[in-house]
């Protein structure tokens, strides 16, 4: 939510800013804008809408400054607006902030503030931020940063800049994502890595409450109280070139087909040399692995799905007793979790609000809290006490593909692994397992390049103009069939329910009508007959039936309207390869329908609001 970059250096910083808040469009899209320290004062500008309209009006700052904050805004108080758009500035004009989170006690502070005699000109809860710096300002931006900090609630990360010290940039984070990128001469502070990447991959990853002092001849850490706290330095070796869209017409479209990519590097020596899953970091000995005697599972959103599979793998190969939560949920329940308890947190970000808060609820109950995760250096994996890393690359598309697939990979191979461990597979089982998941990657790669996406666009843009979409699936399907819904719902806009199968005839039955169209995902199962009787009685009520299948499955291709057939894998392993189809369906149907792909109305890809 919110992206945030700021600058200090000897260069001109206006394009650099732009640059980097490019790379962080994907974080919020509803208004951006820029703050440059120059001759005595700021050079300020807003816009409205995603960044082309920034870079249209980017002129109007002229040149000259070197040392500026900017921000890319995802609406949370406020609608988008000029006023709203951050940098926000105090009554005097001589401090400018960017914040990214929620700051929950600003009602009272901006009463407080108003009563004193400041004067708001935004609905922001950012704003009571400069007006409480200007308050507390006494010669050292940075006192007066932290000063603020102590006052307010809530979850962020802020910037801030002065007019009378214009070498300085002032960062202080609280649970909200905050990295710094280090240079000869120059320095960077940052929401995301991206931001600076093409500038320095040289990293140092903010602790909660750390306070940050930027100038262009380095970085200075505190805590509050201003004793200086040691973080290391890190090099990260992302790829440039996986923030672009390499010839692609958008990034989801170029994230879908790097996903045999993404699997093979996941996989990438966790395989040990007699064909076993050999996992590290989860931070649980054979013995640990042994005494767990309850999984919770929490996620959002498309992880939440991905956590579904987890629990059907889990349970079956491992035996273990699973439940799938929705984090939003769970961190407000009173959830029973013994001292015996895995709690494993899914988030291709680490950054997820719920996620976080329902890692720490099963933490203080005394669980043992796995994060499954595609950051490294996220809030998650400082908060767990074991890390299962996905290796998906940078996902820029806020509508998560590859991110996906490995979150399903990582639980299919984390289910292998307690499996193995607690015996309730022999070793032969495991390695053929192994072995089938070590094929995946060439088979989707064989599939997208056998031109899949052809034959899917032209099944998708006959539907491009339906009202509703209804996506089934029982058993091991019913997560693929959950994610389809969800990839049609956030880029199509396009009404979409999923339901188990079998539980249609309880009422959603009700919805068809002739024409219909009923997505149904009917791959090789153990379920696959009962699921057939369910398309019979979609198709006794006139709807349409477009069906994904094992290739070669004959009586399933006379039997639905349209098929998406993709290639035969154990049913285990199947929502590897069934929920591709599905995201592509989505993807045409959206670009068929005209939509924005790449940045779906009202969504961000890091939600670290509650
Ligand atoms: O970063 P996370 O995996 O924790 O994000 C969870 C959800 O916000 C995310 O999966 C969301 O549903 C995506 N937009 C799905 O495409």
């Amino acid at each position: 939510m919110c992206g945030i970059i700021g600058y200090v250096g000897d260069r001109e910083c206006r394009d650099i800013l732009f640059r980097g808040l490019r790379k962080l469009e994907y974080r919020g899209y509803d208004s951006a804008g820029i703050s440059i320290v120059h001759e005595g004062g700021f050079k300020l500008l807003h816009s409205v809408g995603n960044l082309d309209n920034l870079e249209a009006v980017l002129p109007e700052l002229g040149d000259g400054g070197t040392v500026g904050i900017a921000h890319t805004r995802w609406a949370t108080h406020g609608r988008p607006s000029n006023e709203n758009a951050h940098p926000h500035t105090d009554c005097t004009g001589k401090f400018a902030i960017v914040l990214n989170g929620i700051v929950e006690n600003y009602l009272s502070l901006r009463a407080e503030l108003r009563a004193e005699g400041h004067t708001f000109s935004s609905e922001t809860d950012a704003e009571v931020v400069a007006h409480l710096i200007e308050r507390a300002y006494k010669g050292s931006l940075r006192d007066a940063a932290v000063a603020a900090y102590r006052l307010m609630e809530g979850h962020f990360t802020y910037c801030a800049i002065a007019v009378d010290e214009p070498g300085v940039i002032v960062g202080i984070r609280k649970e909200t994502p905050m990295v710094l990128g280090l240079s000869e001469g120059e320095n960077f502070i940052a929401s995301a890595i991206p931001a600076f990447l093409a500038e320095t991959r040289t990293v140092i990853f903010p602790e909660d409450g750390d306070v940050v002092v930027v100038t262009r001849k380095g970085v200075e850490i505190t805590d509050l109280d201003g004793t200086p706290v040691a973080r290391e330095a890190q090099v990260v070796d992302w790829d440039e070139e996986a923030a672009e869209k390499a010839g692609y017409e958008t990034f989801m479209l170029k994230e879908i087909h790097e996903q045999p990519t993404s699997l093979a590097d996941t996989l990438s020596e966790r395989v040990s040399s007699d064909g076993r899953v050999a996992l590290d970091g989860l931070g649980l000995d054979p013995e640990a692995i042994r005494n767990v005697r309850q999984v919770i599972i929490v996620a959002c959103g498309t992880s939440y799905h991905a956590g579904l599979v987890g629990k059907y793998a889990l349970e079956r190969w491992a035996r273990m007793p699973v439940e799938v939560e929705v984090a939003s949920e769970f961190r407000y329940r009173d959830p029973v979790i013994g001292p015996d308890c895995l709690c494993i947190a899914i988030s291709q970000s680490g950054e997820t609000a719920d996620t976080l808060a329902a890692m720490r609820l099963a933490r203080q109950a005394g669980a043992h809290v796995l994060a499954v995760t595609n950051i490294v250096g996220s809030q998650a994996t400082r908060e767990a006490d074991g890390v299962l890393f996905t290796r998906a690359g940078l996902e820029i598309g806020v509508a998560a593909t590859k991110t996906f697939l490995t979150q399903v990979l990582a639980m299919l191979m984390l289910s292998l692994y307690f499996a193995d461990q607690r015996g309730h597979l022999t070793p032969a089982q495991v390695r053929e397992y192994t072995e089938g998941l070590r094929h995946i990657p060439a088979t989707l790669r064989d599939y997208l390049e056998d031109g899949a996406a052809a034959k899917v666009e032209g099944v998708a843009k006959k539907y491009a103009a339906s009202r509703f979409f209804l996506c089934l699936g029982r058993n091991m399907s019913l997560p693929v069939a959950l994610e389809g819904a969800l990839k049609l719902k956030e880029i199509s806009y396009i009404p979409t329910d999923a339901y188990a199968a079998g539980e249609m005839k309880h009422g959603p039955i009700a919805l068809l009508e002739e024409g219909s169209p009923v997505l149904v995902v009917a791959t090789d199962s153990r379920v696959y007959d009962k699921l057939i009787s369910n398309v019979q009685e979609v198709r006794a009520r006139g709807a349409r039936v477009i069906a994904v299948g094992s290739e070669g499955n004959e009586s399933l291709s006379q039997m639905a309207d349209e098929i998406l057939p993709v290639p035969r894998t154990d049913e285990m392993l199947a929502p590897l390869v069934a929920i591709v189809p599905l995201q592509l369906f989505a993807y045409y149907v959206a670009k068929h329908k005209g939509e924005k792909v790449d940045q779906p109305r009202n969504l961000a890809k890091t939600v670290t609001v509650e």
